[in-house]
């Protein structure tokens, strides 16, 4: 069935409207039912879902987005019953957690039950699991009666799908079905807790923060590599899923951090020193810093080949909605290099965008 035998999968695409949800989601649960995939919208970004208790199943997720084995893989569920199958062991803090923040962009690992397949928790005795907040998956968890393997709808190591072209470009031909459902809301990943050591560790940064966590359960740690951040020596199996390259564009991506107008200046010399080797350059901009290059470039008869605004600094919700996609569009432009521009926010969502620009770039500037 997979791609691998050179046999392309033939791929449903199905625009989901009120007026053929009842159908869509009958015929896109007969294929999870059936041992298939099925692409869908969640509130983070799309997910690649295929029945997260049957390997076969599982298999064809790995193959069809290229994934490593081994990467562990986590279950999308539709209720608390559907959580105590899948894991045992459960801390009154997690329930806690989904109280508070399911359905929603909060990632559960938990100790995995043995009816959790090794190759959905990539061999790990934990499993991540989490409620999304969105009716698409939601309904097709339900009528396919089995927690679904889910992880993002992309090739492995491209950026995530925010919107269906992307899982379209992506993955037509190695999966079987595509269910369009519009942009994604918030745009990146779900906030990934390892809620199996103490004190709970955060292994991904997400829309839920560290501090709106510590409301909730008290002290948790962060665990994931942020330039300078992390490096836990202790958490190797907990690193497990973190160890594979994520959020990678062809192209390769320059990062400029920093104050304001300062990011700004840098990104100006870069520009001009890119262009006087005859690179192609393509930026990636908050809208302050597009004004303020935009003076200086003119000035000096220097345009970008391309450029992509994110949103202002000040509302990095905007930007992280945006980032996937503009990676994707600068990527596929043939440039040289795509200079990124890090003077978003840290608030809110702020921290998980400069998380995701920092996995994208290979070099990094502090301005
Ligand atoms: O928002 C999301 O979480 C999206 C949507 C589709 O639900 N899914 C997603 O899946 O981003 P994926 O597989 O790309 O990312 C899940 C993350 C990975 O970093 C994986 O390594 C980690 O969770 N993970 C899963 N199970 C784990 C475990 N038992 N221990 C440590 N990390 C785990
Ligand atoms: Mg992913």
């Amino acid at each position: 069935m997979q791609a691998e035998n050179g046999n392309k999968v033939k791929t449903l695409v199905f625009r989901v409207s009120e007026e053929n949800f009842d159908s869509v989601l009958e015929r896109a649960s007969a294929i999870i039912k059936h041992g298939g995939t099925v692409a869908f919208p969640t509130e983070t970004v799309y997910g690649l879902g295929a029945d997260g208790l049957n390997p076969e199943a599982v298999l064809k997720i790995f193959e069809a987005k290229k994934r490593p084995p081994g990467n562990p893989l986590s279950l999308l569920v539709h209720s608390r019953e559907d959580v105590e199958r899948v894991s045992r062991n459960i801390p009154e803090s997690a329930f806690r957690l989904m109280d508070v923040f399911w359905p929603g962009p909060l990632t559960i690992v938990l100790e995995k039950n043995d009816i959790v397949p090794d190759i959905t928790s990539g061999r790990l005795k934990s499993i991540g699991v989490r409620m999304p907040d969105h009716k698409i998956p939601l309904e097709l968890i339900k009528r396919a009666g089995t927690p679904l393997a889910a992880p993002s709808a992309n090739l492995s190591g491209k950026p995530s799908p925010s919107l269906a072209t992307h899982v379209i470009s992506d993955l037509t031909g190695r999966i079987d079905a595509i269910l369009d459902g519009g942009e994604a809301a918030i745009g990146l990943e779900s906030t990934v807790i390892d809620m199996t050591i103490k004190p709970p560790v955060v292994l991904r940064p997400g829309a839920v923060s560290l501090e709106e966590l510590e409301n909730v359960i008290g002290k948790v740690r962060s665990g994931y590599k942020n330039g300078e951040a992390g490096n836990e020596p202790n958490l190797s199996e907990k690193k497990a899923g973190q160890k594979y390259g994520h959020y990678i564009p062809d192209t390769k991506v320059v990062l400029v951090e920093g104050e304001g107008k300062s990011v700004s200046e840098k990104l100006v010399k870069l520009l001009e020193s890119y262009r006087s080797e005859g690179q192609k350059v393509g930026l990636l901009l908050s809208e302050e810093t597009s004004k303020e290059t935009a003076t200086f470039l003119a000035l000096q008869n220097l345009d970008p080949h391309e450029c992509f605004l994110l949103g202002p600094r000040e509302e990095p919700e905007v930007a992280a909605r945006k980032l996937f996609e503009g990676l994707r569009k600068l990527d596929k432009k043939g440039l040289d290099v795509i200079v990124a521009d890090g003077s978003f926010s840290r608030f809110g969502l702020g921290e998980a965008l400069i998380n995701r620009l920092r996995e994208a770039s290979s070099i990094k500037i502090v301005a």
